[in-house]
C-alpha cells in the first residue's frame, strides 16, 4: 500500500487525505493542534463539509498524530504541505508555517532516500523555488501543485478537477504527484505540468480571472439597471458568446471569501515585486465595493427606516459557514449601521459567528438544517 504524508489536516489538507485513504493509499496526517487530532483519531470530529464524516467514520487506513517523526518513520517519500498561509497587511502571504515545518523536517536529518514536498497551500510567485533551495541539499525536492476547490463541495471538488496543475521540481516528482491524481480523480481533467513558478502564477491568476468575471458582471448588472433594463437578459446575451461563456457572469452579491479577495490583492503585490503594475487587480477590488454601493443606494430608495430587512445566507457561499469577506453579510452591516432594522436568517453555526461581531446590531432567525 502506498504511503502519504499530509502536514495540516484542516480544511483542505483533511478532505485531501480521505479522498486519497478511500482509493486505497495509507494517508499520514500531521496537524500541530493536538485537540483536533484527538478528535480524528476518535472520530468525534464532525465537520460541515458534505461527507467528510461518513468518510472519516470508514477510514481504516488513516494515521494520524502531531508529531512529524511519524511520517519519517514510515519511510514516506511523497509529503504534501496544507498548512496555512494569512494574508499580510501588504496583501502578500505569509509563509511561516511552512518555514517551520521545514525547519522541524530539517532537525529530522536528512531522509533515507529523496523525499518529494508538495506545497498544497497558496503561495507567492517565487516562493517554492526558493524553498527548493533551501530543502534540496537536505534530500528534498519541493514542488507546487494548489487545488481549486470552494469550501461546501471540497471533496467533489478535489474529485472532479477541471485541471491538476502541477509545478513541478523534476520530472519524477510531477510523474508522482500525477499518478497521485490519476488514482482518485474521476472525469479527464487536464494535467497541466510547468515549473514550480509557472504554477504559482496561474493558481493566483485563475482566481483573479474568476474575480473579473464577477465584478465585471455586477457592474454590467448595475449599469443596465440604471438604464431601466433587465440585468439577467445582457448577462446572459453575453454568455452566450462562447468566447466569454456563462459562468461566473450572473448578477449577484460582489465576491468575498477566504480565496479569491485575498488571491487578487497577492497578484497585484506580485506584479509590484518585479516592478510591473497590474491595475486590473486594484480596478476589480474596487468595482467589487462600488457594487456593493449600489446595492445599498437601491435598498435605500425601496425602504423606508421603519421597514425590516430580512437577509438569508450569510456565509460567503451556500453550504459554507465561512463569513470571511462575505458581501451579503457586508450590505446588511451597511444597512444596519444605517438604522434599518435588519433580521439575519441563517443556520445558527453562522449566527453565533455573526453574533459574536456584531451583537444587538441585528435580530437573528435561526434556520433549520437543510
Ligand atoms: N480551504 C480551502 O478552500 C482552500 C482552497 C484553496 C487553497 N487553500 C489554501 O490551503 C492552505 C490551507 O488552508 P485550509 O483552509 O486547509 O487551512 P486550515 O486552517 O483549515 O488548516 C490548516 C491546518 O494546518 C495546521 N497547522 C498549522 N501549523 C502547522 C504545523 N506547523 N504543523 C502541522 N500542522 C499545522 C492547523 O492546525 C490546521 O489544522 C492555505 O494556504 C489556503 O490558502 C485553501
Amino acid at each position: 500500500m502506498t504511503k502519504i504524508g499530509i502536514i495540516g489536516i484542516g480544511r483542505l489538507g483533511l478532505c485531501f487525505a480521505l479522498n486519497l485513504e478511500r482509493v486505497g493509499f495509507h494517508v499520514y496526517g500531521i496537524d500541530s493542534n493536538a485537540d483536533y487530532v484527538q478528535s480524528i483519531q476518535d472520530r468525534t470530529f464532525s465537520s460541515n463539509e458534505p461527507h467528510v464524516n461518513y468518510v472519516l467514520g470508514e477510514a481504516e487506513n488513516l494515521t494520524v498524530s502531531t508529531d512529524l517523526k511519524t511520517i519519517r518513520d514510515a519511510s514516506i517519500e511523497l509529503i504534501f504541505l496544507c498548512v496555512p498561509t494569512p494574508s499580510n497587511v501588504d496583501g502578500t502571504f505569509d509563509h511561516s508555517y511552512i518555514d517551520e515545518v521545514c525547519s522541524q523536517l530539517l532537525t529530522l536529518g536528512n531522509p533515507e532516500k529523496e523525499t518529494h514536498l508538495v506545497i498544497n497551500s497558496t503561495v507567492m510567485p517565487g516562493y517554492c523555488d526558493q524553498l527548493n533551495e533551501r530543502m534540496q541539499p537536505h534530500g528534498y525536492t519541493v514542488s507546487y501543485n494548489p487545488e481549486f476547490i470552494a469550501q461546501g463541495s471540497i471533496m467533489a471538488d478535489q474529485q472532479s478537477p477541471d485541471q491538476v496543475l502541477i509545478g513541478e521540481a523534476n520530472k519524477e516528482a510531477g510523474d508522482r504527484i500525477e499518478s497521485v491524481y490519476r488514482a482518485f480523480c474521476q472525469g479527464n481533467p487536464r494535467y497541466s505540468r510547468m515549473s514550480r513558478v509557472e504554477a504559482e502564477i496561474t493558481k493566483l491568476a485563475v482566481n483573479c480571472f474568476l474575480t473579473t468575471k464577477i465584478a465585471f458582471a455586477n457592474s454590467i448588472g448595475d449599469l443596465t439597471i440604471e438604464h431601466g433594463g433587465n440585468q439577467d437578459a445582457v448577462l446572459q446575451a453575453i454568455g452566450a458568446d462562447a468566447r466569454i461563456g456563462y459562468n461566473f457572469l450572473r448578477y449577484g452579491f460582489g465576491y468575498g471569501g477566504p480565496c479569491l479577495p485575498r488571491d487578487n490583492r497577492a497578484m497585484r503585490m506580485a506584479a509590484q515585486k518585479v516592478g510591473l503594475n497590474l491595475p486590473l487587480s486594484e480596478a476589480t477590488d474596487e468595482a467589487n465595493m462600488l457594487h456593493r454601493d449600489f446595492q445599498r443606494e437601491t435598498f435605500e430608495q425601496n425602504y423606508s427606516n421603519e421597514e425590516t430587512i430580512t437577509f438569508s445566507d450569510l456565509s460567503y457561499k451556500r453550504n459554507s459557514d465561512i463569513i470571511e469577506e462575505s458581501q451579503r453579510l457586508a450590505l446588511a452591516v451597511d444597512l444596519a449601521q444605517k438604522g434599518y432594522n435588519v433580521v439575519l436568517n441563517d443556520r445558527a453555526a453562522v449566527l453565533d459567528q455573526i453574533r459574536a461581531i456584531y451583537q444587538d446590531l441585528f435580530s437573528y432567525e435561526v434556520k433549520e438544517d437543510e
